[in-house]
C-alpha cells in the first residue's frame, strides 16, 4: 500500500487528479471507477480544470458509479449520477453514454443488481476511486457488510444517512436504501485509489489502514488489495501510528 500524506485538500485534489490522469492518459480506453461525495469534488474538479487546460481527455474513458440511492426521482439533484453530469460529464469530453449506474427505478432492484455486477466484472475497472465514510464504509457497503459481497440493495445506516443529510433539501434526509457494489465487486478493479479529508475521518482511516481486516471496518478489505494508494490530507492522517516510519509519503 502506498500513503500519501499531503497537507490539505487542494493538495490531496492534486496527487488524485495525477493518479487518474496517468490512468486515463494511455491512449487506450480505460474503466474508471468513481465514488461521490464531498471528498471526490476537488478531485473531479481539478480533472475538469486539466481537461479545460488541454493535458487530459476523458473521450477513450467509461465510468462506473460505485452506488446509487434507491428512491429519488431521476431528475433529483441528489442523486450521484447528477453529481457525475455537474461534475465531469458537462465540464469535459467524457461522454454522457459512457457514464454507468445501477437503475434505481429499474421495476426488479435484483435484477438490476445482478446486470450491474455483470457489467461492472465485464468492463474490468482499471483505477478505482474510493472515499470512505466516517463509520468506515466504502461505496455504501456499511459495516457488517461481508468482504465476498456483490452489488445488492443495502439499508443505510442511521449515521451514513446523518452524515449525507447535508446534501439535501432541509428537513428531507437521505433515502433509508440504496444500490451499491460490494467489497468484492470493487477489490476485483486492477488498483484502488481511496481519498480522505478531515479530523472526522480519522478513526475510520486508522482503523481501515492499521487495524485488522474486518467486515466491522469494510474499508479495511483494501489490506487485501495487492494495488492500493491511499491520499490523505493531515487531518485524516492524524490517528495514524506507524505509517511515518512504515510507508507514509510525505508531501
Ligand atoms: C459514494 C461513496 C461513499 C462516499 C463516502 C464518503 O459514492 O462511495 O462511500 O465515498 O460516504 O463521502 P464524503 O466524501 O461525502 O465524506
Amino acid at each position: 500500500m502506498r500513503l500519501v500524506a499531503a497537507p490539505d485538500r487542494t493538495a490531496v485534489a492534486q496527487h488524485a487528479a495525477d493518479v487518474i490522469e496517468r490512468f486515463v492518459s494511455t491512449g487506450a480506453p480505460t474503466a474508471l471507477g468513481i465514488a461521490t461525495g464531498t471528498t471526490m469534488e476537488e478531485p473531479l474538479d481539478e480533472i475538469a480544470r486539466r481537461h479545460r487546460r488541454g493535458s487530459l481527455s476523458l473521450a477513450l474513458t467509461e465510468v462506473y458509479l460505485l452506488d446509487e440511492y434507491v428512491g429519488l426521482e431521476p431528475s433529483d439533484h441528489c442523486a450521484f449520477r447528477k453529481f457525475i453530469d455537474r461534475r465531469l460529464v458537462r465540464q469535459t469530453d467524457l461522454r454522457p453514454d459512457a457514464v454507468h449506474s445501477p437503475d434505481p427505478h429499474a421495476p426488479d432492484l435484483d435484477a438490476e443488481c445482478n446486470r450491474y455486477e455483470h457489467d461492472v466484472r465485464n468492463a474490468r475497472v482499471g483505477l478505482q476511486l474510493l472515499g470512505i465514510g466516517a463509520n468506515g464504509h466504502i461505496a455504501f457497503n456499511e459495516p457488517g457488510s461481508a468482504f465476498t459481497s456483490t452489488t445488492r440493495v443495502v439499508r443505510l445506516s442511521e449515521q451514513t444517512r446523518c452524515d449525507n443529510a447535508r446534501f439535501f433539501p432541509h428537513g428531507i434526509g437521505p433515502p433509508a436504501t440504496a444500490i451499491t457494489q460490494g467489497i468484492d465487486t470493487i477489490l476485483a478493479a486492477g488498483e484502488l485509489l481511496l481519498v480522505a479529508c478531515g479530523e472526522h475521518k480519522a478513526v475510520a482511516v486508522s482503523r481501515a489502514l492499521e487495524g485488522p481486516a474486518t467486515v466491522s471496518v469494510p474499508a479495511s478489505a483494501i489490506q487485501l488489495h495487492p494495488k492500493v494508494t491511499v491520499i490523505v490530507d493531515s487531518g485524516a492522517a492524524s490517528l495514524l501510528q506507524g505509517a511515518p516510519s512504515r510507508h507514509l509519503e510525505a508531501h
